[in-house]
């Protein structure tokens, strides 16, 4: 069995971050979220793996190499445009022969790895085997109809009217036939080659498509709440660890982790919080569920429920909040002026200010 990671895409719904940085390497707790989903598939005892790259290509390959720190072997497949799900297994055909394969979105987050799932699928080899989540909105994600006994009888995506509110996650079990059905289909709506099509299609060819509703946490870590929402589930298990220094001012309190060359004076931090190697945290609070990467400085200034990316420094400026800061990212006061706010945006930033 391999595996088919996607780490294209334009992540248009974390700008500016993406601006900059491709989303499936926007950390959480300080470890990028595409980490988590090659660990996942390593834990499952899968190590040849592709890996689509679109524009981000370098940051990725940079990121992850050969893939031997996961213990994988992996290939990296460039897709020149977006094309769609359905399209990258088009493009994978060579790569992956007519093996079995989990194709697993890169900017996914399942808690509890994908090991029961992949066992599950090597012992009954369905054409297909899709997950599904309820969720609150289905409307941008691929939406399943299941009759009576479960099974499922037709795939929508992103419908206006959806016809129930469980979403596909983005983990997906082939056997060899979805090559014929991704040959198959036509663009969507949106130009692209949809995987929920290709399975609608196989669903139409009465192939044995099986389902599971999991029970499990899952994200798409699209945008900044879910991003967010990932990181204080994962700072949730973190154990308290200080490899850093502590002067005698500090407190921390719960769950806290200092990493090495990271020094915390006259603070407190109410965990669980993660601060990164390098990062200096003086005269300030820090508070639950924030994850603060490399190098970066926190100075008389209060920050709780966000992630902040390396080299970026956040000084006397009172509290910050569900914010997600990126790399090498000032944020200070404005001195000797009346009241005023000073802004150097990025295109598509986004500040909400009190007023
Ligand atoms: C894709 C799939 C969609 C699925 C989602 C899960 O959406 O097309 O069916 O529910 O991933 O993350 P996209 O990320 O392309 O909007």
């Amino acid at each position: 069995m391999k595996a088919l990671v996607l780490s294209g895409g334009a992540g248009t719904r974390l700008r500016p971050i993406t601006h900059t940085s491709a989303k499936q390497l926007v950390p959480v707790a300080n470890k990028p979220v595409l980490f988590y989903g090659l660990e996942s598939i390593a834990a499952a005892g899968i190590t040849e793996v592709g890996v689509i790259v679109g524009d981000t290509a370098a940051e990725i390959e940079e990121a992850v190499g050969d893939g031997s720190k996961f213990g994988l072997e992996i290939t990296y497949i460039p897709q020149d445009r977006p094309l769609g799900l359905a399209h990258a297994v088009l493009i994978a055909r060579d790569f992956l022969g007519d093996d079995d394969f989990v194709m697993y979105l890169g900017d996914n987050f399942i808690v509890g790895g994908i090991s029961e799932l992949v066992d599950e699928f090597r012992v009954n080899r369905p054409a297909a085997q899709i997950l599904l989540t309820h969720v609150p909105d289905p409307r941008s994600f691929g939406v399943a109809e299941l009759d009576s006994e479960g099974q499922v009888i037709g795939l929508e995506e992103k419908p206006e009217s959806p016809k129930s509110d469980l979403a596909l996650v983005g983990v997906y079990l082939f056997t060899s036939v979805i090559h014929e059905a991704v040959r198959a289909i036509e663009p969507s709506w949106r130009g692209e080659l949809e995987i929920t099509h290709a399975i609608q299609h196989l669903i139409d060819l009465h192939a044995d498509v099986h389902s599971t509703v999991i029970k499990g946490y899952w994200k798409d870590t699209g945008n900044v709440v879910d991003m967010l929402e990932v990181n204080r589930t994962v700072l949730e298990t973190i154990e308290h660890r200080v490899d850093g220094e502590v002067d005698e001012r500090s407190e921390l309190v719960g769950r806290v982790v200092v990493e090495e060359g990271a020094r915390v004076t006259g603070s407190r931090v109410v965990g669980p919080v993660i601060i990164g190697a390098g990062t200096v945290v003086s005269d300030s609070y820090v508070g639950p569920f924030t994850s603060v990467s490399e190098n970066c400085r926190i100075q008389d200034s209060e920050l709780e429920f966000s992630i902040v990316l390396r080299d970026s420094s956040i000084q006397g400026v009172g509290r910050i909040e569900s914010s997600l800061i990126g790399r090498h990212v000032e944020v200070t006061p404005t001195v000797g002026m009346p009241t005023v706010h000073r802004l150097v945006l990025g295109d598509h930033s986004k500040v909400q200010i009190h007023s």
